[in-house]
């Protein structure tokens, strides 16, 4: 998700509720570690799911500051929100979103009609990871995430590869930039194409 000057580079953004990949590890930091970041922890007498749906529209929104690791009494609302349909219902609603947006796209045709793509939570999901290590509560632990990285075996989230292929047959030019490092560059094609995802211009890690 870069912004850009050019009209026609599009982005997707997707829910998440995870703070993943090597972005984690240089961006994000805990709320403790930074006190200004502990406005929303007030419970003010709310349930735990109307607190935890409020804390997902701040985290969604970016209001709720740097965040590493999803509050405690929200595990068992992260692993409903993402197992039961709110998460897929979320991320088609998006999608079908950016796809009206995208019909609405004059495209020039000159190679330069390109859309840009996240990997983690955008293209392929690691939703297994996540389940496996408590729905993000727990602190990031970058030797587990690259053990996952490196089974290469993510799948893709639904909503966003039927986007990637109407995008393509719309004309657009699919560009993946991905927090991941150089490291994983082999490894995260060969996840591409087994989680389905084929003829894309550009692969760039930061
Ligand atoms: C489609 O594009 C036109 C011209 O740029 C704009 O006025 C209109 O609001 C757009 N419609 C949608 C649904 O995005
Ligand atoms: C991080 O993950 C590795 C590999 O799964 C594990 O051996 C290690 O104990 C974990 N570290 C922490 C602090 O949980």
């Amino acid at each position: 998700m870069i912004p850009t000057p050019l009209p026609a580079v599009l982005s997707l953004l997707l829910v998440s509720f995870f703070s993943s990949g090597s972005a984690a590890r240089s961006i994000l930091k805990s709320p403790p570690d930074d006190p200004r970041f502990l406005l929303s922890t007030g419970r003010s007498g709310w349930s735990d799911d109307q607190y935890c749906d409020s804390w997902r529209l701040s985290a969604e929104t970016n209001n709720a500051g740097k965040w590493s690791t999803i509050p405690e009494i929200c595990v068992s609302f992260v692993a409903n929100y993402i197992q039961e349909g709110k998460y897929r219902s979320d991320s088609d609603m998006v999608a079908q979103d950016s796809l009206t947006f995208a019909k609405n796209v004059t495209l020039a045709g000159d190679g330069k009609d390109i859309w840009v793509f996240d990997i983690d939570e955008t293209l392929l999901s690691n939703v297994p990871y996540y389940k496996a290590n408590g729905w993000g509560s727990k602190k990031f632990n970058e030797t587990a995430w690259d053990e996952w990285v490196f089974q290469a075996k993510a799948t893709a989230l639904p909503a966003s590869i039927k986007l990637y292929y109407e995008l393509l047959k719309l004309g657009f030019h699919a560009v993946i930039l991905t927090g991941r490092d150089e490291s994983q560059r082999s490894i995260t094609e060969k996840n591409l194409l087994y989680a389905g995802y084929h003829h894309y211009a550009k692969f760039w890690l930061l």
